[in-house]
C-alpha cells in the first residue's frame, strides 16, 4: 500500500490531497483564488503566488488532521512542476521539497496535464487502451494517441489559442467575468445557437485553431450590436464543441479506437458533453469525462499521476525546479 501526498499550485488553486494507490481518495483540501483574480479579469501571477504561500500550510494542516495521517505513513510527495505559472509552481515545489526533506520521503515531479488525464482514469474504470485523449485546458489543446499510461504520441494541437483561452477571451469581449468558460456556459443555457461561426481548419488534420473564431466573434459583436449576447455565447460554444468532437472522432476512427478521454478544465462544458454524446449515438465511439469537480485543477489528480511514477520508480531530487512550458 502506498499513500501519495499530492500538491498542486500551478495556477489559481492551491490544493493538497492524499490518495492511496492512485485509487482511493483519503482526504483533499483546496483553496480557490478564482474570486480574487476575477477582479482583474484573469490570473495575476504574483498575487497568485502570494495566496498560495498564505494558504498552503493551513491546507496541509487541515489535511493531516482530517485524514488522521501520521507523516511516517506517507510513501511519497508528488508535486506539479509544470506546465503553469513559474511563481505559483515554485510555491508548491518548495513546500513539497521541504516536506520530503523533513519527513525523509521521496519526491515525485508531476506533469500537470498528465494529472488532468489521471483524473479521468481514477473515476472511470471502463476505458480501454489504446485511447485518444483530448486535452482541453486554459493553456493546452491537444489530441494524443495513448497506448498506455506511460506511452503516448501527440497527434495534433492548437496552432494558436487553447480552447479554454478562447472561452476566456470571448467572455472578456462580451463583458463577462473570469474564468470565461463557466460564464459563457451559464448565459448560453438561455441562448439559441442560431449563428454559424467559422470552423478554421489548419493544414494538419488533427490541429486546431481558435484565434480566427475569436476575431470573428469580436467583429460580429461590433457589426451586430443588437444581437442577444446569450445567442452569441451559445453559437460560440457550439462551434468550439463541434470542432473538438469532430477532430477527436476523426483521430479515433483513423486509428480504429473506441474510447476518447477528455481531460482539463473545458471538459466541464455541458455543450461539449452533449456533442460527445450525440456523436456516440451516431458512431459508437465513447467519450469519457472526469466528474465535474475534478475537471479543474486539484491535487487528487496530482497524487494519482504521482502513483504512476511511484510504481515506475521515477523520483525527483531536491534540485527540482519549475518548468512553466513543460510539454505533455
Ligand atoms: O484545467 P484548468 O482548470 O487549468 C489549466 O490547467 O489551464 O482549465 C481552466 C480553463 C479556463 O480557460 C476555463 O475558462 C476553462 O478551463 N473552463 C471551461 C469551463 N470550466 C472551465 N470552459 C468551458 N466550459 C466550462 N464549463
Ligand atoms: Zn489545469
Amino acid at each position: 500500500m502506498a499513500l501519495i501526498l499530492g500538491i498542486e499550485s500551478s495556477c489559481d488553486e492551491t490544493s493538497v490531497a492524499i490518495v492511496e494507490n492512485g485509487e482511493r481518495i483519503i482526504a483533499e483540501k483546496t483553496a480557490s483564488q478564482v474570486e480574487i483574480h476575477a477582479l482583474y479579469g484573469g490570473v495575476v501571477p504574483e498575487i497568485a503566488s502570494r495566496h498560495h504561500l498564505e494558504n498552503i500550510s493551513a491546507l496541509m494542516q487541515m489535511l493531516m488532521e482530517e485524514s488522521k495521517t501520521d507523516p511516517k505513513y506517507i510513501s511519497a510527495i508528488a508535486v506539479t512542476h509544470g506546465p503553469g505559472l513559474a511563481g505559483p509552481l515554485l510555491v508548491g515545489i518548495s513546500y513539497a521539497k521541504a516536506l520530503a526533506y523533513s519527513w525523509n520521503v521521496p519526491l515525485i515531479a508531476v506533469n500537470h496535464m498528465l494529472g488532468h488525464l489521471n483524473a479521468v482514469f481514477l473515476f472511470d474504470k471502463t476505458i480501454s487502451l489504446p485511447c485518444i485523449v483530448l486535452m482541453v485546458s486554459g493553456a493546452h489543446t491537444e489530441i494524443v494517441l495513448m497506448e498506455s499510461l506511460s506511452s503516448y504520441k501527440i497527434l495534433g494541437r492548437s496552432v494558436d489559442d487553447a480552447a479554454g483561452e478562447s472561452f476566456d477571451k470571448v467572455a472578456r469581449m462580451m463583458g463577462l467575468g473570469y474564468p470565461g468558460g463557466p460564464e459563457i456556459e451559464k448565459i448560453a443555457k438561455v441562448g439559441v445557437p442560431r449563428y454559424r461561426f467559422p470552423k478554421p481548419k489548419p493544414a494538419w488534420k488533427y490541429d486546431f485553431s481558435f484565434s480566427g473564431l475569436k476575431t470573428h466573434v469580436k467583429y460580429f459583436l461590433r457589426d451586430e450590436p443588437n444581437v442577444k449576447k446569450e445567442d452569441v455565447a451559445a453559437s460560440f460554444q457550439e462551434t468550439v464543441a463541434a470542432v473538438l468532437v469532430d477532430r477527436a472522432v476523426k483521430a479515433a476512427e483513423e486509428y480504429s479506437i473506441q474510447d476518447i478521454v477528455v481531460a482539463g478544465g473545458v471538459a466541464a462544458n455541458s455543450a461539449l458533453r452533449e456533442k460527445a454524446y450525440e456523436s456516440f449515438e451516431k458512431n459508437g465511439i465513447k467519450f469519457h469525462f472526469p466528474p465535474l469537480k475534478y475537471c479543474t485543477d486539484n491535487a487528487v489528480m496530482v497524487a494519482a499521476a504521482g502513483w504512476q511514477n511511484y510504481k515506475a520508480g521515477k523520483f525527483a531530487d531536491l534540485s527540482l525546479n519549475a518548468v512553466p512550458n513543460l510539454e505533455v
